[in-house]
């Protein structure tokens, strides 16, 4: 899911999961790469935002593989201060 929210320039990627069955065999890859280039060719947005819960197995290392960077500011953007959520962004 994409949350796109033109008049703030605020572009927030939820829910981005593949079965578990499915996982590591490069289709997480596949299909974030169009939703990239979906958002970059709406030519609105700078960045895509989203959250992950550290821990084992979490996506933070698929994200941070794909480009994607620490983003602290997410949590207070999305209203996640009471929750265990880390912000990442990915820059056009
Ligand atoms: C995180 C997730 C979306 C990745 O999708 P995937 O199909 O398993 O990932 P891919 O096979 O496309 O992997 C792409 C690359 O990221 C790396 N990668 C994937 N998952 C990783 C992880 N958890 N930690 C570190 N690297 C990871 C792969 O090694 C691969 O690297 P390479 O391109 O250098 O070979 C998927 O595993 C998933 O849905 N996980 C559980 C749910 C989840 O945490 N969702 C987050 C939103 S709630």
């Amino acid at each position: 899911m994409l949350g796109l929210i033109k008049e703030k320039n605020k572009c927030f990627l939820w829910r981005f999961m593949i079965d578990k069955k499915y996982q590591g065999k490069g289709y997480g890859n596949m299909a974030l790469t169009p939703v990239i280039n979906y958002v970059k060719s709406l030519k609105v947005f700078y960045n895509i935002k989203t959250s992950i819960v550290s821990g084992e197995n979490c996506a933070e290392g698929f994200y941070r593989n794909f480009g994607f960077q620490d983003a602290g500011e997410v949590i207070k953007e999305f209203r996640l201060e009471n929750s265990d959520e880390i912000g990442m962004k990915y820059l056009f």
